[in-house]
């Protein structure tokens, strides 16, 4: 029997958040001042804390269709909107937190171990892409570091939250593109531009800036196959996707799109404070790239 090794990452840095505890299929999160209780199908085993923990969270998730839902706050009012530090050694981040009627509050914490990849990777001068870059941690890493970053998304109010993010955490200069992240990545390859890094995380329905809707298993191949002809020799692509895709297939994606780059692939994780690792999607790291 011959096996490869599978990776499983997970962030290791965050002060601001915590996975206080997760099981029967949700997640309970300290973001800041605030603990939230919200959906998470992947975790199927019973929770580790006791339920007065669960009990004492200020808000909790509601779903009230497979993507949608509300928030019920449990006794203190959320403000509208907070803040959430990020501090490494190699970065630090602010970025601007609320409660969303999709679940989410504007931020993927596990996503802090693509943000301290592309700090490492990456220099200044360098350049930087970031496709389906939702509220731009990936962007303000890449642009801490000092490099020159394009941040595509197809959705303004999100690229506004993007500028917020950047000013809270005193960077500037990012090139906002709001745009169908496929077409501006085939206008990049023939006006002939080259990355040095770039970060993918598309999701499962593709929406265009005039609400054109696109599924993820018809475009990934050239999606892949453009951002392979943009990225420069000796660069790297990070891939990472909620969809469900497997971590096996996506690698096999990328073995076939570039045979000749150095491929790792594995699950992005999180880790409860008692240190059990929760999955969040699929990651593809393909370096050196010729
Ligand atoms: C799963 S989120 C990405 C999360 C991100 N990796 C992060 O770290 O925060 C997907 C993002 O893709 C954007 N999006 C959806 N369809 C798009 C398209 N066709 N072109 C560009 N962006 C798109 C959405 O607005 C959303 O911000």
């Amino acid at each position: 029997m011959s096996q490869t090794p599978s990776h499983r990452w997970w962030p290791e840095h965050w002060t601001g958040y915590e996975l206080l505890d997760a099981g029967d299929g949700a997640r309970l999160e300290r973001w800041g001042d605030y603990v939230l209780d919200r959906p998470d199908p992947a975790v199927i085993w019973p929770p580790s804390a006791d339920v007065s923990a669960w009990n004492e969270a200020d808000a909790r998730f509601e779903p009230t269709a497979k993507t949608k839902g509300f928030w019920h706050q449990n006794g203190r009012q959320l403000p509208a909107s907070w803040g959430l530090e990020y501090r490494s050694p190699r970065l630090h981040l602010q970025f601007k937190l609320e409660l969303t009627g999709f679940k989410h509050v504007g931020l993927f914490p596990e996503q802090a171990v693509n943000w301290e990849y592309i700090a490492e990777h990456i220099g200044p001068d360098d350049t930087f892409l970031n496709l389906f870059a939702y509220t731009g941690g990936a962007s303000l890493a890449a642009r801490a570091a000092g490099a020159e970053v394009t941040h595509v998304d197809s959705i303004r109010q999100v690229v506004d939250w993007t500028r917020e993010n950047m000013e809270r955490s005193g960077l500037d200069g990012i090139r906002w593109v709001v745009e169908d992240a496929l077409k501006f990545a085939e206008r990049e390859v023939r006006r002939g531009n080259r990355y040095r890094g770039i970060v993918l995380d598309p999701p499962t329905w593709g929406l265009g800036t005039k609400g054109a809707k696109w599924r993820l298993e018809d475009q990934i191949r050239p999606l892949c196959e453009t951002v392979a002809d943009l990225v420069e020799p000796g660069g790297f692509i990070i891939m990472n996707t909620y969809s469900g895709i497997s971590p096996t297939a996506l690698e096999q994606l990328w073995r076939a799109t570039l045979p000749d780059a150095t491929i790792e692939s594995g699950e992005l994780c999180l880790r409860t404070v008692r240190g059990e690792l929760v999955p969040t999607g699929s990651l593809v790291r393909v370096l050196n790239t010729q």
